[in-house]
């Protein structure tokens, strides 16, 4: 990755953990992350039924919490839903928006995910925005116009320095949860193409700024190779983020 641009390692828990569970996590992090936190970013996203314990966790360590979803709109009659005025007032400084199984399991669309970028951004959330490609559009070589699409919708109504602020993930579906890692190259093939979509749309500085995190099957053993890749600012971990040691490894990655 290049110097400038902060790493970012964010843990993303799923449907995983109790309160209980997921604070005794966070604080474990805390503890074994301290002295990498100048260098480098440390995200965590639990449940949202988790953030509260997760928040009190994690007081003054300096690691982001984040969302996993929200809605839109600050709020309304949206029952189940989680406005971003909730997750700002628990805590969070981020939040995950379009992961591939909302978008795949829940229905959520382009439209929806720019929705949620701006909603993010308005009330002073970092939006952390998946893309990614199926395994049957990477097999019928669309993989490029897929993350094209999902960029281009979700950033488009961004303002330079919004998406200057934003994280994406580039997240091959095909790659979550599947022990299947995209190798480094075939990672990083795609994120210099992202980077490039983001500085034709909203030019060089917020290219230059934006984090595009990997994400996909990320492991203790993988993601030095990862980080070594010019447009691979960090990583978007899902399996291995739910014990304290192998993220732990992750966080304290060296690369190459
Ligand atoms: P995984 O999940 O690390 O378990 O593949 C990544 C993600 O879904 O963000």
């Amino acid at each position: 990755m290049a110097a400038a641009r902060r790493p970012v390692l964010a843990a993303n828990w799923k449907m995983y953990k109790t309160a209980a569970e997921a604070a005794q996590l966070a604080r474990a992090v805390r503890e074994g992350a301290r002295d990498v936190l100048g260098a480098r970013e440390v995200l965590l996203a639990p449940s949202f039924l988790s953030i509260a314990a997760v928040a009190e966790a994690l007081r003054g360590s300096g690691i982001g919490l984040a969302g996993q979803n929200l809605h839109h709109e600050a709020e309304g009659a949206f029952t189940g839903e989680v406005s971003p005025v909730m997750l700002k007032d628990a805590g969070c400084t981020h939040v995950i928006i379009g992961h591939s199984e909302r978008r795949q399991l829940f229905g959520e669309t382009d439209e929806a995910v720019a929705k949620k970028a701006r909603a993010a951004l308005a009330h002073g959330l970092t939006p952390i925005v998946c893309v990614g490609e199926t395994l049957a559009e990477r097999e019928s070589g669309r993989t490029m116009e897929v993350v094209e699409r999902q960029t281009e919708k979700a950033l488009r109504a961004l303002s330079t320095d919004q998406v200057a602020a934003a994280v994406l993930a580039y997240e091959p579906v095909w790659a979550i949860g599947t022990g299947k890692v995209a190798t480094a190259e075939q990672a990083e093939e795609v994120q210099a193409f992202i980077r490039k979509l983001v500085n034709r749309s909203h030019g060089q500085a917020a290219a230059a700024a934006l984090r595009i995190l990997y994400g996909g099957s990320v492991k203790p053993d993988n993601i030095g190779i990862l980080m070594a890749q010019a447009d691979i600012d960090g990583a978007l971990v899902g399996g291995a983020s739910l014990k304290a040691d192998s993220f732990l490894q992750i966080v304290h990655y060296a690369a190459g």
